[in-house]
C-alpha cells in the first residue's frame, strides 16, 4: 500500500511539473519569437553596415587609423553577441514548439547504439571510455525517433560535460545500458563518474533555464525537453546523483511486442 501510494504522489508530481513545463514553453516560446523579429532585423542592418565597410576599404575611402579599428572590434562584438541571441532564441521556440510527433516502430537495440556512435568521436577526445550494454532481443517500441535521439543525445552531452569537469581528459566513463523492466516497459539507464549533481540543485535541473554552465555554453533547456518529451510518451525519467561520484539517469518507456510490429526500422537522422 504504501509503495502504491507513493507511486501515485510520484505520478501526480509528474503530471503537475508536465503541465507546469508546457506553460512555461508556451510563454516563453511567445517572447523569443518577439524578440526574434528585431534580432533579424539588427542582423540585416549589421551585414549592410559590414558590406559598406568593406566597399568603402576596397576603394581606399576609409582612412586605416585606430578608430577604423575599435568600430571594426565593435562591429565584430555585435556581430558575436547578436548571434548568440539568435541560438538562444532559436532553442527557446523549439522547447516551446508543440509538434506533432510522428511515432514509428523503432528497434531499440539498433536505434540505441546508432546515437551512441554519433558522440564516440567527442568522447574518445576528451579520454571517455564508452561502455553499452544492451540486452539483445529487446522489445521495440513506437516513438518519434528524432525525439528519442534528442533525448539521448542531451543526456550523453550533459554526462560528458560532467566528466570532463571532474575528470579533465582521462578517467571518465559514460555507460549505457538498456533492458526490459517487463512485457510492456523497457529502461534505458545513461550514467556517467562525472562531477554529481549538488545538493541544492537536485530539484533544479527539470527547471527551463537552470544551467550550471558557463555563460554562453548552455541554455538550461536541455532537460527540461527531455522531460516533455519521455513524458509525452508516456514514459517517466528519474534520476540518482552523488556529488563528486557521478550521474544516472533512467528513462522508462512503453515496450511493442516485437512480433507486432512488422515494419522494418529506418534510422534516418
Ligand atoms: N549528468 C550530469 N551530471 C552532472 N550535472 C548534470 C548532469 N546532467 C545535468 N546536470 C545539471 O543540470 C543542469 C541542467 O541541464 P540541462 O541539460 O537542462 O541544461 P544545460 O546542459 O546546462 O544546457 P543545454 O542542455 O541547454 O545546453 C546542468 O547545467 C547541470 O548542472
Ligand atoms: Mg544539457
Amino acid at each position: 500500500m504504501e509503495q502504491m501510494d507513493s507511486e501515485k504522489d510520484q505520478l501526480g508530481e509528474q503530471l503537475i511539473r508536465a503541465s507546469r513545463l508546457a506553460e512555461i514553453g508556451e510563454m516563453a516560446a511567445g517572447f523569443a519569437h518577439e524578440i526574434n523579429n528585431p534580432l533579424q532585423i539588427i542582423k540585416n542592418e549589421y551585414t549592410l553596415i559590414d558590406m559598406i565597410f568593406s566597399d568603402l576599404k576596397k576603394k581606399g575611402q576609409l582612412n586605416e587609423t585606430e578608430n577604423l579599428f575599435d568600430i571594426q572590434d565593435s562591429l565584430d562584438q555585435i556581430h558575436k553577441q547578436v548571434e548568440r541571441c539568435a541560438t538562444i532564441t532559436q532553442a527557446i521556440l523549439k522547447f516551446g514548439r508543440k509538434d506533432e510527433s510522428v511515432p514509428q516502430d523503432l528497434d531499440l537495440s539498433v536505434f540505441i547504439a546508432e546515437v551512441t556512435k554519433m558522440v564516440t568521436k567527442k568522447a574518445s577526445v576528451h579520454g571517455i571510455a564508452i561502455k553499452q550494454s544492451i540486452s539483445q532481443g529487446l522489445s521495440w517500441v513506437h516513438v518519434d525517433a528524432g525525439q528519442l535521439q534528442q533525448v539521448l543525445l542531451n543526456l550523453y552531452n550533459n554526462a560528458i560535460d560532467a566528466i570532463i569537469e571532474r575528470h579533465g581528459s582521462s578517467g571518465g566513463e559514460l555507460s549505457i545500458e538498456a533492458h526490459a523492466v517487463s512485457n510492456t516497459q523497457i529502461e534505458i539507464r545513461v550514467a556517467d563518474n562525472g562531477s554529481g549533481i549538488r545538493s541544492e540543485n537536485l530539484n533544479k535541473i527539470f527547471t527551463p533555464f537552470f544551467t550550471t554552465k558557463p555563460v554562453g555554453k548552455g541554455t538550461g533547456l536541455g532537460l527540461a525537453v527531455c522531460y516533455g518529451i519521455i513524458t509525452k510518451m508516456g514514459g517517466q525519467m528519474t534520476f540518482d546523483s552523488e556529488e563528486d561520484a557521478g550521474t544516472t539517469f533512467t528513462i522508462r518507456i512503453p515496450a511493442i511486442h516485437q512480433a507486432l510490429s512488422n515494419k522494418k526500422t529506418n534510422l534516418r537522422f
